[in-house]
């Protein structure tokens, strides 16, 4: 098929659910996307923040085409290398979170943490922020704040409030006897790459312990060194009890997990479970790629082309830009207009961003990114304000 067939083809079935961008991609390597004619493209989108240890890598690849040759599925019910692998290294990986729940997506670990604090405490109160992301599935999408996703989906969930994020005072008011926990993101993605106050997290922890409340922090999107540390939550000084992870997990086979410390209880067999949850594929992709991310130091590498690209931008002379801010190598930079028009204009010229909220350009890109392929984000970033969007204005 060339690229015309393969559009016609998605467009004649696909769900619509997508706002589709008219390239075709077939391979990628490293931090580059190439489309059907070779044409490279630097990937900031990394799938929404899936591609940390970037495209393509060998090692990651082997490992699943040796897996998928053994065995690809078993139930959690039965042991298994793969898995064993995986468990000890996740379970190891962060002080205070030994336990691990297998399953698939984002929204799925965000549900599991969700019952799993319900279970815990016996309480129904689910205490999320403003601007939130946390899933598109009925307990997360309640958590969630926009009511972009939450409208035409009524009744969500009962038992979920909102307070404004980074707020102590508010979250004071709202954790009480009836609180089963507070969730929220380390680094709130979505929402506009906002990272979280070490005073409010810190505020979370001790309010949470004092009134019984599990602490849930999802680090779908900031987690596995995207921030510069393994998990974001680790530059403040605090351990949540439930840790809720996905995205580049399995080097971008799907896979979620929540990591789970000891003030969780309730875990009985057959209280929650997940089919796919844990299977030798995912696992073996996961052993590979967390080993990448470990063997290369990645979260040190994001740390510093975060900070150089942060410092690049922050030297771009434009009128139009109001902040630059984020963790790492998750880095928002705020408009006094809306973005598309921008990321649409830095997609013509071969570099591939994300918005978050209307306002905010996104940058996610493989921390194996290269400080040339910084310095042509930057510089593509650069042109593209110097453009006048009338229509935007
Ligand atoms: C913070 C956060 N939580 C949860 C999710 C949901 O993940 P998934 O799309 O894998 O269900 C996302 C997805 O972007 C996210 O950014």
């Amino acid at each position: 098929m060339n690229a015309e067939q393969i559009m016609q083809a998605e467009q004649a079935h696909t769900s619509g659910l997508y706002g589709k961008q008219p390239i075709v991609f077939v391979r990628g390597s490293g931090a580059s996307l190439f489309d059907i004619d070779g044409i490279e493209y630097i990937d900031c989108n990394s799938g929404h923040g899936v591609a940390n240890i970037g495209h393509g890598n060998p090692k990651v690849a082997a490992a699943i085409a040796d897996q998928a040759g053994k065995l690809i599925t078993l139930f959690e019910t039965f042991y298994n290398d793969s898995r064993a692998n995986l468990l000890q290294l996740m379970g190891t990986l962060v002080p205070g979170l030994p336990k691990v729940f297998f399953c698939n997506s984002g929204t799925e670990s965000v549900e599991a943490a969700i019952k799993f604090a319900r279970l815990s405490t016996g309480r129904p109160g689910i205490v999320a922020a403003m601007r939130a992301f946390h899933g598109r599935t009925y307990g997360s999408l309640s958590a969630t704040h926009n009511k972009k996703y939450r409208e035409g989906f009524e009744p969500l969930v009962p038992g979920y409030s909102h307070i404004p994020y980074n707020n102590i005072e508010a979250l004071d008011k709202a954790i009480n006897e009836t609180t089963a926990a507070f969730l929220v993101e380390a680094v709130q993605g979505e929402g506009g790459v906002y990272p979280i106050d070490r005073e409010f997290i810190q505020a979370a922890r001790q309010i949470c312990d004092e009134r019984g409340a599990m602490l849930i922090v999802d680090e779908v999107q900031s987690g596995f060194g995207r921030t510069g540390k393994m998990f974001a939550f680790q530059h403040f000084g605090i351990t949540p009890d439930l840790l809720c992870c996905a995205k580049s997990l399995a080097g971008g086979v799907p896979m979620g997990a929540v990591l789970i410390g000891p003030r969780v209880k309730n875990l009985q067999p057959g209280a929650h479970g997940s089919t796919f949850g844990g299977n030798p594929l995912s696992c073996a992709a996961a052993n590979a790629a967390l080993g990448v991310l470990l063997d290369e130091d990645l979260p040190q590498q994001a740390e510093e082309k975060g900070q150089y690209m942060k410092e690049k931008i922050l030297a771009i002379q434009s009128p139009l830009i109001r902040e630059v801010r984020g963790l790492g190598l998750m880095v928002g930079v705020e408009l006094k207009q809306k973005v598309m028009p921008y990321i649409r204009a830095m997609q013509e010229r071969k570099v591939l961003a994300l918005n978050a909220g209307l306002t905010t350009i996104r940058l996610l890109p493989p921390l194996v990114v290269t400080y040339e392929q910084i310095d042509q984000v930057v510089s593509t970033l650069e042109e593209v304000l110097a453009l006048k969007f009338e229509s935007e204005k």
